[in-house]
């Protein structure tokens, strides 16, 4: 009789009534970029494919629109929650309380600095490992001649800004002829890349002495890259470019000769966090704390043309 009851009250809690239509709560960080816009079509996208309804919040890059997004989500009383943290830090409290009320978190693209039994899932890419391809690639591109580098760094606090600047500090360490000379936030958007990119070849004699950009994503790469061309330089060629993203402008870039390289994020985040879902909704199957999504590595040697068509197709 206690298992009976043990097992009915797991079942109430855990576990939504089947033939209702389930509501996942997603807060998204905002519309940054070109890859961001494409994360939350295709998260519409896949949600109506399987059914679920999508209560969508644009938090417009404030932590603090997402926290009140997530205790709307709990008041409301919807079956999980998906998080694309903007920041790392400062989410114990309101994870807790989604914990209270029995409502799963999955994080999306970017995880956070907290006990990982207040979430289900992170699903996102190795995002240290991001770093160090393209710093791998660039070494391996410049090999050994001396080159000055400037880095567009993500936005500050967010976990895919620390991890791919540390994996890309990693990847060049101890290569005496690579040397980051300046390295500023440019806060993921082209307009800013733009910006501080003009700043980098202002500060650096025109950009007469640097080799190299390493942005943190394609859009701030390809808002600095029309920095370069108005300072009169060649990008992709006097500046070599890379980057992390894969937008199909940034194929066009490659394509063209403007950038040199690029690597593979995908949009794609909630169709693995949909099924993790309803694997648990089904018998209570708890998915890996980490599902890793694939990181590609694109350069002027591959068919971008081919990935720019792909790209438009999954929903940029
Ligand atoms: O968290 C993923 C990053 O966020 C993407 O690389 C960037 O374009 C976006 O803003």
């Amino acid at each position: 009789m206690k298992l009976l009851k043990t097992l009915l009250v797991t079942a109430a809690t855990l576990l939504p009534v089947s033939g209702y239509a389930q509501t996942v709560g997603f807060s998204q960080i905002g519309s940054e970029s070109g890859w961001r816009a494409a994360e939350t079509a295709v998260t519409k996208e896949d949600a109506k494919q399987e059914g679920i309804t999508l209560k969508f919040a644009d938090a417009q890059q404030k932590q603090e629109n997402q926290i009140k997004a997530l205790r709307g989500f709990i008041a409301q009383g919807v079956d999980a929650i998906f998080l694309a943290p903007v920041v790392a830090t400062g989410w114990d409290e309101v994870l807790g309380e989604a914990k209270d009320a029995d409502i799963p978190v999955i994080l999306l693209d970017r995880k956070v600095d907290a006990p990982d039994d207040l979430y289900m899932t992170a699903v996102t890419s190795d995002t240290v490992h991001e770093g160090k391809v393209a710093g791998e690639w660039l070494k391996d591109a410049v090999d050994g001649k001396p080159c000055n580098i400037v880095e567009l760094q993500g936005t500050t606090g967010a976990s895919v800004t620390i991890d791919r600047k540390k994996g890309f500090a990693d990847a060049i360490d101890g290569a005496s002829n690579l040397k980051i000379i300046r390295s500023q936030t440019g806060d993921f958007t082209r307009a800013q890349g733009k910006i501080v990119m003009e700043s980098f070849l202002k500060a650096e004699d025109g950009g007469k002495d640097i080799c190299a950009l390493y942005a943190h994503n394609d859009d701030m790469a390809l808002g600095a890259i029309q920095a370069i061309k108005e300072a009169g330089l060649k990008p992709g060629k006097d500046i070599k470019i890379v980057s992390i993203d894969s937008v199909p402008d940034m194929h066009l870039a490659i394509a063209h000769g403007e950038s040199n390289a690029t690597v593979e994020l995908t949009p794609d985040m909630a169709g693995p966090a949909f099924k993790a879902l309803k694997a648990y909704w089904k018998d209570g199957t708890m998915p890996p704390k980490w599902i890793q999504t694939k990181s590609t590595l694109y350069t002027q040697d591959s068919d971008n043309m081919a990935a720019y068509d792909r790209k438009k197709d999954l929903g940029y």
